[in-house]
């Protein structure tokens, strides 16, 4: 196929797909397709909850409409397949939303077309899992009559600095000619450039050993700073210190929520299990990263206590939803065990995010989100996220949530060590 010729579908039209819709838009016929009308109606009318896309981009992006129509897609020839790729309450891969793209294109394919899978997997998922769905609705053959092409996402939502088209992607295709294809396809609107990956498995566990590494690293920084707090060293002091070498990599201990970090080392480890290697490392890193939202509850508790506060009734001030600063994403977010922790020492907890929406929170995690926290009325003050609201509000004026007695606990070591009670 010429990539001229191109007429690309985007199926899921979420943080990656959105994004990468609108940049195929300005170049290519490109349909924006999603199951979710809520969605596609928000986004025809030019507004994006996710916040990764503004009204201008959206009405930059001139050849980009959006459907959940079959008819639409089966104008298409290359569709690039964005769906979530979750864990289930087992910690086993959710594969319903990937199979369930497949069965739709599936039912689009025609001769020629081109498949190309950008949802975070494990390596062999894209022709061990999805080809097989895709020949069996289309009664086509892989790589005789449509091909396929895997090309892994490292958007991070809420940057405003690395944009889909400055970070260089990876790209990989079925055969050589595919591979090619791709390649191109992608360079024709990544100014950041491509590497071509030798295979589509190769790509795939690329992309997931990404996000395994940082898991890794920041639980053995949090092993650190488990280890720190308990000899009375200032963690983040200890960092800065060590950091001074030039090859000391610069992580830093906290929640690992999300719905990649926390999740892609599953789709590894699961991979690796069903072929008898059953992993230490990546396993104790995720372990130790899930525990740490209990072990900040309990910190917080042992504080209130050396300073008389009665923790059964007691309340505590949250501030910061979302699993990461400046961003609305609320997805997987270890916050809320913070909370739970809390609220089983008999703890009241008001939690306040200026970025989330209120009735996401109510939906997803069934509370009311704080409007406007009253100030002087906290035993406890858990700086969680730091948005930049908070930051730029200063440590002062967090603290003024708080009664006259109380703790403030800077969770991410945002502001100097003396101007907090604790840090993580
Ligand atoms: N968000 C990130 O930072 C990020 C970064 C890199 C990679 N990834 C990976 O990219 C993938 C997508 O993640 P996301 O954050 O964009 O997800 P998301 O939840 O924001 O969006 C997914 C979209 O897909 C739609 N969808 C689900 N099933 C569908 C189907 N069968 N047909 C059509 N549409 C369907 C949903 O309605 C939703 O709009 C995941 O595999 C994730 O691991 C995400």
């Amino acid at each position: 196929m010429e990539l001229a010729d191109s007429k690309i579908a985007i199926i899921g039209l979420g943080y990656v797909g959105l994004p990468l819709a609108v940049e195929f838009g300005k170049h290519y016929p490109t349909l924006g397709f999603d199951i979710n009308e809520t969605r596609l109606k928000e986004l025809r009318s030019g507004v994006d909850h996710t916040l990764e896309v503004s009204k201008e981009e959206l009405a930059e992006s001139k050849n980009l409409s959006f459907s959940s129509e079959l008819t639409e897609l089966e104008q298409c020839n290359v569709y690039i397949v964005t769906v979530p790729t979750p864990i289930n309450e087992h910690r086993q891969p959710d594969l319903r939303p990937l199979v369930g793209a497949s069965e739709t294109i599936g039912r689009a394919l025609k001769q020629g077309d081109v498949v190309i899978y950008e949802s975070t997997v494990y390596p062999g998922a894209t022709e061990e899992d999805c080809v097989p769905v895709l020949e069996k609705v289309s009664g086509l053959k892989y790589n005789e009559d449509f091909y396929c092409g895997y090309s892994p996402e490292r958007i991070n939502p809420g940057d405003k600095e690395h944009r889909v088209t400055t970070i260089l992607k990876v790209t990989s295709g079925s055969t050589p000619d595919i591979a090619d294809f791709v390649d191109a396809l992608y360079k024709s609107i990544i100014t950041a450039g491509t590497h071509k990956a030798s295979s589509i498995r190769v790509a795939e566990a690329a992309k997931v050993i990404e996000n395994t590494q940082r898991d890794v690293n920041i639980g053995l920084i949090n092993e650190l700073a488990l280890i720190f707090n308990k000899l009375g060293i200032d963690t983040e002091e200890v960092l800065k210190a060590a950091g001074t070498k030039w090859n000391f990599l610069p992580f830093r201990p906290g929640l690992v929520g999300g719905h990649c970090i926390g999740v892609d080392p599953y789709y590894l480890t699961h991979k690796a299990q069903a072929i008898g290697y059953h992993p230490e490392i990546i396993l104790a890193g995720r372990k130790l990263n899930d525990q740490m939202a209990a072990y900040a509850a309990e910190q917080l508790v042992k504080a209130m206590l050396k300073k008389r506060i009665q923790v059964d009734g007691s309340r505590v001030l949250i501030l910061g939803l979302a699993f990461k600063e400046n961003c609305p994403d609320i997805r997987n977010t270890k916050v809320v065990d913070i909370i739970t922790e809390l609220e089983d020492y008999g703890v009241g907890v008001d939690v306040f995010d200026p970025w989330v929406s209120k009735d996401e929170v109510m939906h997803e995690y069934g509370f009311e989100l704080a409007s406007s926290p009253p100030r002087g009325n906290y035993d406890g003050i858990i700086l969680a996220v730091p948005h930049k609201q908070f930051v730029e509000q200063g440590a002062e004026s967090l603290r003024a949530y708080g009664k006259n007695i109380c703790v403030f606990y800077d969770l991410k070591s945002v502001f100097p060590v003396a101007m907090t009670d604790m840090r993580l």
